[in-house]
């Protein structure tokens, strides 16, 4: 005869609870653990990779995983098979949807506040251009200010000096110290610049901030950096966080920044090249205008930048393919960039400690890459000396890093001059830091100095 339980589908020693299964009449099922990504799948994403190099600068171009170029690939084709159809129907509202995930990643409050263009370059073309105008239009004026990081990215820089250099601006850098020890002292040098820039009665216009600086790297401490601006009436802010998707925390209602651009080519899984630029709503978000410009001009810049003619789009349409490849991950955008992050300040804290030097910040202040310190008997001693040593390493190791030329003050002997910049991005092994390691640790013992490397 059927017991109770077995009549309810209950097993023999299973009590009823108040909760939903009793209710139901269910049985409780046992919690099955989410199956993650595992390793080797994960190195099968990257198996195209050049298995001899190792690969510690995700920093500069990014990854891409092979279920993402697939997803690119099938984009590439729908708009080969039919381009009529795909321009008409299919274009515009897969670019919408990567806005849309974009929108919420970042915590902008409007759609209308994300705009997807080719990289951090244009988005930093954009806001320049609209301060150009700013100056030619009237509304500043010859000799209004603006402030820059003196480690603004060099593109960066230059764009400053064609946009806003000639149109009138007088343009301030913010020195800052390296290695550092505390947001503090980026705080107060920041504090200074900004006094210099009201010298006179001045205004200051722009302040350009990076979040994670490019060389030397450190995350910088926008949201007080930004509110400082807001403070001393800084007119437009500009955040150039072409690292920052995927790497660091970002939240724009926190950040509160007027523009704010990042790559989603280098820390976030997407082929190159994409960037979304956030501009807040205001009567300045009307006047930005995509660089190249065509059919859309004067409907907003979103839609502007959703055709500035035939090209290849499909980057722009796969970031839902890389939202699902990153929630493939335990926890994950979120838990990547911590396991990153831990990952390497251990990879840093073993090569410094190998060398006998240090790192260039605390790790409160770096995301997913870190500066180390190169031993100072390489006698690194001018950037071209960091190119050349880069080359060799690359050469002669087979190994992947960008190095940092930092010039020794006077009094200081035997400075660290050459600082690597280390990434860790999922496909790294620990392996990788270990060649690399080894290699300066080889040109150490063989008495190696970059005077020895040809031009
Ligand atoms: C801080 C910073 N800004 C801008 C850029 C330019 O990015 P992209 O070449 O994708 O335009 C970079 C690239 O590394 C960067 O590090």
């Amino acid at each position: 005869m059927a017991s109770h339980c077995e009549k309810n589908h209950l097993p023999p020693d299973s009590t009823p609870h108040l909760n939903g299964d009793a209710n139901t009449h269910l049985p409780k099922r046992p919690k099955i653990a989410p199956t993650f990504i595992s390793d080797s799948e994960i190195q099968s994403e990257f198996a195209h990779h050049d298995p001899s190099v190792a690969r510690i600068n995700n920093g500069s171009f990014g990854c891409c995983p092979s279920s993402v170029i697939s997803a690119q690939q099938q984009w590439q084709l729908k708009f080969l098979r039919q381009p009529d159809w795909f321009y008409f129907n299919g274009l515009k509202k897969g670019i919408l949807e990567s806005r849309t995930i974009i929108k919420d990643l970042i915590n902008a409050e409007h759609i209308d506040e994300v705009s997807i263009v080719d990289n951090a370059t244009t988005a930093a073309a954009i806001v320049l251009q609209k301060i150009a105008r700013d100056f030619s239009e009237g509304r500043f004026e010859k000799g209004d200010a603006a402030v820059m990081l003196h480690y603004a990215y060099g593109a960066v820089k230059k764009s400053i000096e064609a946009y806003v250099s000639r149109a009138g601006g007088h343009v301030i850098e913010v020195q800052l110290p390296f290695p550092v020890k505390s947001n503090d002292e980026i705080i107060f040098e920041f504090r200074k610049a900004l006094e210099r820039g009201k010298a006179n009665g001045r205004k200051v216009r722009l302040a350009v901030i990076d979040h994670i600086t490019s060389m030397p790297c450190v995350v910088i401490p926008v949201k007080e950096l930004v509110k400082i601006c807001r403070e001393e009436g800084v007119d437009q802010i500009f955040v150039d966080a072409a690292h920052a998707i995927g790497c660091t925390d970002i939240d724009m209602q926190e950040i509160d920044a007027d523009y704010y651009t990042s790559n989603l080519h280098k820390w976030f899984f997407c082929p190159p090249s994409i960037a979304f630029l956030y501009s807040r709503r205001s009567p300045n978000h009307s006047d930005l205008h995509h660089p190249v410009v065509s059919h859309e001009y004067g409907n907003g810049l979103a839609i502007e930048s959703a055709w500035i003619g035939t090209r290849d789009y499909s980057s722009q349409l796969v970031v839902p393919s890389v939202l699902k490849f990153v929630n493939r991950f335990e926890d994950g955008i979120k838990g990547i960039k911590k396991r990153n992050h831990e990952a390497v300040i251990k990879m840093g804290e073993m090569l410094a400690e190998s060398w006998k030097t240090h790192l260039g910040c605390p790790p409160n202040m770096c995301a997913s890459m870190v500066m180390v310190g190169l031993p100072s008997c390489l006698g690194i001693s001018s950037e071209s000396d960091t190119l050349k040593l880069r080359t060799h390493l690359r050469e002669e190791f087979r190994v992947e890093v960008p190095i940092y030329y930092r010039a020794p003050k006077k009094g200081e002997t035997a400075p660290i001059t050459g600082y690597a910049r280390i990434s860790h991005q999922v496909y790294n092994k620990f392996e990788d830091y270990v060649k690399f390691k080894d290699a300066i640790n080889e040109l150490v013992q063989t008495g190696f100095t970059c005077t020895q490397l040809s031009k």
